[in-house]
């Protein structure tokens, strides 16, 4: 199993940390994204990414990988993008201020979600604020649209990134289209969240061997599956559950 040395950078929690990892976590659980007990279990919650390469990076563990010389750079160069665009666009971001105001309260807040500390005060009241007071205009389809192909072509144009660790653009593109199907919902706008693929799955190690019948039993019928296909098992040879913890019992 591919196995990195992390934390890269010393991580620290933010003020929209906790409260990002609770609605995201409920929100994956519902989806199957992460297990029932995610909310319990230690490396999910932790603000460093998993050394075990095949456990994705939550977005609140973005920092530990990437610091904030490489959060800064992806930020200033959307922030380019948004400057040379048409006035209908580009004006609204020029009312509030030039553009080192736009690159410093987006980092923050990138910073402060991904684990790198209290960056962003104000939270979630202050972000919400300023879309909703200064960026109305734009919160729309059209403004969406724009706002996310700028997004899209600046990560594109940053492949280091996935380089250095393929999980970091999957995470950047769960933490951008967390916010963006928030945003849709917030402000009823169309979900334009075309970032790319997600975070996949959480699967936990399941040892058999290591685990009591009341364990066993307590898997769900997807994770028996998984579990015992990992092992080399015909699966499509135990239909139902009760086959297959019968099956894990006797591994
Ligand atoms: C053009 C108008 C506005 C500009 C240029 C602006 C700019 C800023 C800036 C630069 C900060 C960060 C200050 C710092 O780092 O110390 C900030 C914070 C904040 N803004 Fe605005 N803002 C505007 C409008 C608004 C509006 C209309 C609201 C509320 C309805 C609002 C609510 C907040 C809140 C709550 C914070 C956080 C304050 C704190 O925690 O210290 N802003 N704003
Ligand atoms: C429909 C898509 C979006 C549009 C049109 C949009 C537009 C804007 C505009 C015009 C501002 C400047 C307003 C101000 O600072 O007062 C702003 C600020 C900001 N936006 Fe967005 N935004 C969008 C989506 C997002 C998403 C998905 C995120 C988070 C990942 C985000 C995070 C922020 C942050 C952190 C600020 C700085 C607010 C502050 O100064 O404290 N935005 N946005």
């Amino acid at each position: 199993m591919a196995r990195v040395d992390l934390p890269n950078f010393p991580t620290q929690p933010g003020y929209m940390t906790e409260k990002i990892q609770r609605d995201y976590i409920q929100a994956a659980m519902a989806k199957n994204l992460l297990p029932p007990q995610a909310h319990r279990m230690a490396d999910i919650l932790s603000l460093t990414a998993p050394s075990d390469a095949s456990k994705p990076i939550q977005i609140w563990q973005l920092y530990s990988v990437l610091g904030q010389e490489a959060i800064v750079e992806l930020v200033q160069s959307f922030y380019q993008r948004v400057f040379e665009q048409d006035n209908w666009f580009r004006s609204v971001f020029e009312r509030v201020g030039v553009i080192q105001i736009h690159i410093n309260a987006q980092a923050s807040m990138w910073i402060d979600v991904m684990g790198g500390g209290p960056y962003y005060h104000g939270a979630e009241f202050r972000l919400n604020a300023h879309h909703t007071h200064n960026a109305m205009q734009l919160m729309n389809d059209k403004g969406a649209e724009l706002w996310s192909s700028l997004m899209l072509e600046t990560l594109d144009s940053s492949p280091h990134l996935a380089a250095a660790d393929p999980r970091i653009r999957l995470s950047i593109n769960t933490f951008l289209s967390f916010f963006m199907s928030k945003y849709a919902d917030d402000f009823s706008f169309e979900n334009r969240s075309f970032f790319g693929e997600t975070n996949p799955p959480y699967r936990r190690k399941i040892n058999f061997m290591k685990m009591t019948e009341q364990e066993i039993e307590a898997l769900s019928e997807t994770e028996l599956a998984e579990a015992l296909s990992d092992q080399g098992v015909d699966i499509t040879q135990y239909e139902g559950k009760a086959a297959k913890v019968n099956k894990a019992l006797m591994m």
